[in-house]
């Protein structure tokens, strides 16, 4: 369990001191929650990351789908305002989740945590720079920046660290237009990744690309002005989250009809089981909700070299439940993820697996 992982007695207390059964010790920390939150900060803070963040910015911030975050590099450039900022608003359309329901205490808790990893040194932004002009600013991005941050700063066709780029560029350059970004960053914070660059990631210094103090403020400038263009309205994604069908049969001819119509699809049927299988005693599982696994391996592959990480929300598993009195077939809509990963390979290939997805669920409710 995450807690028991995150909440180690062991490194604060003396033996004779510690709590003994975890469940116990689980029990305590929530009805002391509060009082431990503020004894405790970067405890708390690791429990939090390890349950929001770790997903994507990988085990104390190494990186993965997110950016790496315990670069000393990076937590010089940046100080907490920005941290609890980016945590609270997130970045949307660039995959990072907002984080509302956080409190100020646990988003300070994180940022506390997050710092750990750089030891602790606080940030040192450079000087605010001078009022700069947002067209010359435009100029100098085209020239400079937008190979890497995309035309007008929309980021990078892929996010974080990724396998499917050269050694050079692992690292994503980040969406500068992004409105979680710019809410989060000050005038100084952007003016010091551009002066100073992120050592151990491919974002340059100004000094390497030859650009004066003016240019730098220009830049800031122009960086500024793209908060107040109006953004893309996100695409719609046709039939929301999960594509459904209802079968006018019981599970059990529905199930084998779903199995003839994945295999009519060229996909290949890998296993069938409960979808609580291996969550509860063996015999005593829900005979009502049932999972499907199969895959198309050619078009998996294609997709994975689009984007490594495409494996991780790949549906590949059609689900299906009885409920009340229904039976429906039901998988994600890969269509969600071309609203997640922002790459037009990638939206053509989610388009034409939406378009498989739907076949299969149609032709087993038929
Ligand atoms: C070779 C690719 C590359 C070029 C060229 C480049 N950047 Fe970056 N930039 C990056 C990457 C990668 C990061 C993320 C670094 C990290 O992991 O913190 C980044 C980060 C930033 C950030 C911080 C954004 C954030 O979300 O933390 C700003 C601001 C920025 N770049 C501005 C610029 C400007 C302005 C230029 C042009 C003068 C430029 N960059 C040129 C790759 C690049
Ligand atoms: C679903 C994946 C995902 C989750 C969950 C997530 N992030 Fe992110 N995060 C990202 C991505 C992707 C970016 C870069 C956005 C871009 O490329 O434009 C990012 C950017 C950031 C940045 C800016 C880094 C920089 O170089 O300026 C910080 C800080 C950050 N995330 C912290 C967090 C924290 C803390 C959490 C947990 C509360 C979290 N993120 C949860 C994906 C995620």
């Amino acid at each position: 369990m995450a807690l028991s992982v995150s909440i180690k007695p062991r490194e604060r207390k003396p033996a004779s001191r510690r709590l003994g059964a975890g469940s116990a010790f689980v029990v305590v920390f929530w009805a002391l929650g509060p009082q431990i939150a503020a004894a405790r900060p970067a405890t708390i803070g690791a429990r939090l990351y390890n349950r929001d963040c770790a997903a994507c910015h990988g085990e104390r911030g190494r990186g993965g789908i997110g950016l790496p975050l315990s670069l000393p590099s990076f937590q010089q450039n940046v100080d907490n305002r920005y941290l609890r900022r980016t945590i609270r608003y997130g970045r949307r359309g660039r995959i990072m989740p907002p984080s509302p329901r956080l409190s100020g205490a646990q988003l300070r808790s994180m940022v506390r945590y997050i710092r750990r990893w750089a030891g602790n040194r606080p940030a040192t932004l450079v000087g605010a720079g001078k009022p700069g002009n947002p067209a010359r600013g435009a100029v100098l991005f085209a020239a400079h920046c937008a190979l890497c941050h995309g035309a007008a700063g929309v980021g990078a066709p892929s996010t974080g660290v990724t396998l499917s780029r050269p050694r050079s560029q692992p690292i994503m350059a980040p969406a500068l237009d992004n409105p979680g970004y710019l809410a989060s960053a000050s005038d100084p914070v952007i003016r010091t990744a551009v002066v100073r660059g992120v050592a151990g990631t491919p974002m340059p210094s100004s000094r390497r690309e030859g650009l004066t103090a003016k240019n730098v403020d220009d830049l800031v400038a122009y960086i500024r002005s793209l908060q107040n263009r109006p953004q893309p309205a996100t695409p719609p994604v046709r039939g929301g989250p999960d594509i459904v069908g209802v079968s006018p049969d019981g599970l059990a001819p529905t199930i084998a009809r779903l199995k003839d119509a994945v295999q009519a699809a060229n996909m290949r049927l890998i296993r069938v089981q409960y979808l609580d299988q291996g969550f509860v005693t063996p015999g005593m599982e829900n005979k009502h909700q049932v999972i499907v696994y199969s895959c198309d391996f050619g078009f998996l592959n294609t997709a994975l070299q689009v984007d490594p990480r495409v494996g991780v929300f790949l549906p590949c598993r059609i689900t299906v439940l009885q409920h009340r009195g229904k039976v429906l077939v039901m998988s994600v809509n890969p269509k969600r993820l071309s609203t997640l990963f922002n790459n037009a390979a990638l939206s053509r290939l989610c388009d034409e697996m939406y378009h498989r997805y739907r076949d299969v669920i149609e032709e087993a409710t038929f």
